[in-house]
């Protein structure tokens, strides 16, 4: 079974249309078969275990978001963590971050039960227009295939949103889906303000230059895969988001994030009750380089199927994005030029994966 992918070709503006296989239809027709097209250069393939040498101290940073409200004493200290934490990792997770367990569980759940329908009904909301479900990242035809199927959907401005590709199964999808995005989207505003608190500048300055937010959950399914030591599961790449909230499984505790640091791959541990923040290429470029977007990817393990849901929050501004002119001056030249939003966005995803490649398109040179 494939679904079928419509991509432009930078180089020439025409639309090329080619199938790719439904990775969970592959893995439960013959769950030993690795085809070719998945395997990964040598230079590429992980390293894959369990557990990770991450350990709380020297992993990636947590912060504490009931330390940030208020006049907590401790708020200063934290303030510090988060901000050097964007500056140095471009990752952390948070905790007491206000959006409830039984959200985040009932969201893992029509997620899942979601992927987990038969295919006849998933096909319904195939991909259309970068929305519904099919496969991130495929570029062209003969590339490298990542063991993941997705479902992406557009969230905010309600304009954007692509209603058909919205499933009406489970019953409780959208409403589920609507709620997680309300209060996602309120941790989003929060941590910009946070954020920018911690660069010194006025918490209102990353906000005012967002605008209103373009907001879109993408949801990946990874299979089991019979040789996790020969596939990616989500190639290497940074997000092109202004900030990602990646709720993690589970069920799967597996290590299946992976985050280059010092050009060596720290595995993000699963946390309890926590969510993954990371920084994305627009908000490397608002912030002039002082927040960093991180390149990672996704591993596969041979057992258990994984799920995981990123919900990006980008900024919409008049179109554009640019470094913030508060954090320019002699000592922080401008980095990057303003670049459009569509073109950003274009490029992107034709570059493919690889690494942070596309954020060179807006350096300034
Ligand atoms: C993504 C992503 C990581 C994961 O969706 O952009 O990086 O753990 N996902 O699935
Ligand atoms: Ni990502």
């Amino acid at each position: 079974m494939f679904s079928s992918m419509t991509i432009p070709d930078l180089s020439t503006g025409k639309l090329l249309s080619f199938s790719v296989p439904i990775v969970q239809e592959l893995a439960s027709e013959n769950p030993h078969a690795l085809p070719e097209k998945y395997v990964a250069s040598m230079d590429e393939r992980p390293i894959v275990t369990e557990n990770s040498h991450a350990s709380e101290s020297g992993g990636i940073p947590i912060v504490d978001m009931s330390i940030l409200q208020g006049q907590h004493a401790q708020r200063q200290n934290e303030l510090e963590k988060l901000a050097l934490a964007g500056e140095d990792w471009g990752f952390f997770q948070v905790i007491n971050h206000g959006i409830s367990e039984s959200l985040m569980d009932r969201m893992r759940t029509v997620v899942k039960g979601f992927f987990l329908l038969p295919l006849e009904e998933k096909v319904k909301y195939a991909m259309q227009d970068k929305q519904g479900y099919g496969q991130a990242f495929v570029a062209t035809e003969d590339q490298r295939l990542d063991w993941a199927d997705i479902l992406f959907l557009y969230t905010k401005p309600l304009e954007r949103r692509l209603l058909s590709q919205w499933p009406t199964a489970p019953s409780d999808f959208r409403e589920t889906m609507e709620e997680y995005v309300t209060e996602t989207q309120k941790l989003a505003e929060w941590l910009l303000r946070l954020l920018a608190e911690g660069a010194g500048i006025h918490p209102d300055c990353f906000h005012r230059s967002f605008g209103e937010f373009v907001g879109g959950v993408r949801m990946n399914y990874y299979p089991p895969c019979p040789r996790p030591d020969l596939v990616l599961g989500l190639s290497p790449h940074s997000d092109a988001t202004g900030i990602t909230i990646l709720l993690q499984d589970d069920q799967c505790q597996w290590e299946a994030l992976h985050i280059r640091k010092d050009g060596e791959w720290i595995s993000v541990p699963f946390v309890a009750g926590a969510l993954v923040i990371n920084i994305g290429d627009m908000l490397e470029v608002i912030s002039n380089g002082r927040y960093k977007s991180i390149e990672h990817r996704a591993v596969t393990n041979d057992k258990k199927e994984r799920v995981s849901i990123a919900a990006f929050y980008n900024p919409r501004g008049e179109g554009e994005f640019g470094p913030v002119e508060e954090l320019v001056d002699d000592e922080h030249p401008c980095l990057y030029r303003r670049v459009k939003i569509k073109d950003y966005v274009l490029h992107y995803l034709a570059t493919r994966l690889e690494g942070k490649k596309a954020i060179q398109f807006a350096k300034v040179s």
